[in-house]
């Protein structure tokens, strides 16, 4: 065996991964084992050059090099390379993404709390909320409704508040309390002749009566990213929002907005919140706050729940709540480069020149036979393949269409996400240009073609 046969048989071995069939993953070892990465490409430690159609996980929003973002990292390790946040102890960099964070935040956002990871900050969020009722005398509003296909995360309450029921299954999960609406899929999910309207307002009406089950002043918050992404990048339907947000300001209930995946550009503004006009109470950001080159995430609020949590300080003592390396300096500078970056190349500008191609080239695709529907903003599309276009019937779960179109995209140079049931998760780097979206998207194609005569064979 040489060495990366070796360290493909010791990852095997060894290393659990997260979202993988252990089974497959104990016999064939990784799918892949990426190497190094430059602009929108990754290289495997075969020598093989994809373009990456997922951004990591929606998060390298410039690529994979980035001098500047690198020397940023350099100078902070460098420099001071950890300082604790707790007991009111702070560093120059913390302080100044804190403050520009805020004012670039959706809403009227005063106070952001950081975090390591997109699950942190949600499970924050939770704490936070429960924290404040209690302040404000109101101890039993406690439940949190989001909608199913959401993801959120993956420790214990934020899995819960996520509606992906795999995730859920085996664990003893969701914890009691956490409750779900229908997913927007209007594509999936209409009934014959339902417009899109119609049909926005049938989940705003499953809303409701999902707010009213639990009893309003028992509703914690409803929380939402503003167009699903771990859900299959499922895009809101025609007067979606408008209806969704007109229950929750009727019954009063807090609206937390997570923009881990949107935020930064993603949907062809900096928060999907502007894409949809959507009134968040709370924020969550992660992923491209640091273009994925370090973990971290923040959690925005506005003054009114900062006083609420600062009554309960003066009683406790102190907010009891914190984890070590919340506002690492590392993830400060590298946040602080990247916000700088982003001004300095007008990522949205570009993302906004970039995307009328990018949806060209997605809808195109409606033309081939496993495509039933394609839906998409910004560099976010989520692609539904389907057994049958005229009634939109799935495939049989076992034939795998989904990890088919998949695999085959990787033996073409393209690194894809495949989200059950069969939908792919079309969101390459931020920075990708006309030509690569162009080449990305041929070879999207041929996946597809290869997909399907296998399927006929
Ligand atoms: C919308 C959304 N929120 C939260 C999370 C959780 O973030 P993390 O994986 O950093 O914990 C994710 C992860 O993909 C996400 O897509």
């Amino acid at each position: 065996m040489n060495a990366a046969q070796d360290l493909r048989a010791a990852d095997a071995r060894h290393h659990i991964h997260g979202h993988t069939n252990l089974r497959s993953h104990d016999e064939k070892g990784p799918s892949a084992m990426v190497v190094e990465g430059q602009g929108v490409w990754i290289t495997t430690d075969d020598g093989q050059k994809l373009i990456d159609g997922f951004s990591g996980l929606g998060c390298t929003s410039l690529g994979y090099d980035n001098a500047r973002i690198a020397a940023a990292a350099h100078e902070q390790l460098s420099t001071l390379p950890y300082a604790p946040t707790f007991y009111g102890r702070s560093h120059p960099k913390v302080a100044a993404l804190a403050e520009r964070l805020v004012n670039l935040a959706p809403g009227d956002m005063s106070r952001v709390i950081f975090q390591c990871s997109g699950s942190e900050a949600t499970d924050t969020l939770i704490k936070f909320l429960w924290a404040r009722n209690t302040a404000r005398g109101e101890p039993d509003r406690r439940t949190f409704i989001t909608r199913w296909r959401g993801y959120y995360g993956n420790t214990v309450a934020s899995v819960s508040m996520s509606g992906q029921p795999h995730m859920h299954e085996k664990f003893g999960l969701p914890l009691d309390g956490f409750v779900k609406t229908e997913t927007p899929n209007y594509y999936l999910n209409h009934i014959d002749g339902e417009t899109e309207e119609e049909f926005s307002q049938r989940m705003a009406d499953d809303l409701e009566r999902v707010i009213l089950d639990v009893g309003p002043d028992r509703v914690a918050a409803f929380a939402a990213e503003p167009m699903q992404s771990g859900g299959g990048a499922i895009k809101p339907p025609e007067g979606y929002w408008p209806r969704m947000q007109a229950v929750l300001r009727k019954h009063g209930i807090h609206f937390h907005v997570d923009e881990v995946v949107c935020g930064f550009g993603r949907t062809g503004n900096r928060w999907g919140s502007e894409t949809w006009g959507l009134e968040p109470d709370t924020v969550s950001c992660a992923k491209a706050l640091t273009a994925g080159f370090f973990p971290m995430s923040a959690l925005m609020f506005k003054e009114d729940m900062y006083l609420d949590l600062q009554a309960n300080a003066d009683d406790v003592g102190v907010l009891g709540h914190g984890f070590t390396y919340s506002g690492h300096p590392v993830g400060a500078a590298v946040a602080m480069e990247t916000l700088d970056i982003y001004e300095e190349i007008d990522l949205v500008g570009h993302v906004r020149s970039v995307s009328p191609g990018f949806l060209a080239g997605c809808e195109e695709l409606l033309d081939h036979p496993l495509v039933g529907h394609v839906g998409g903003v910004g560099l976010f599309c989520g692609i539904q393949l389907v057994s049958n276009k005229a009634t939109r019937e799935l495939f049989d779960p076992a034939l795998k269409v989904g990890q088919r179109v998949q695999d085959h995209a990787h033996d073409r140079g393209l690194y894809l996400r495949a989200i059950n049931p069969d939908r792919i998760s079309f969101m390459p780097p931020l920075i990708i240009n006309a030509k690569e979206i162009a080449e990305a998207t041929r070879r999207l194609k041929g996946a597809l073609d290869d997909t399907w005569a296998e399927l006929n064979a």
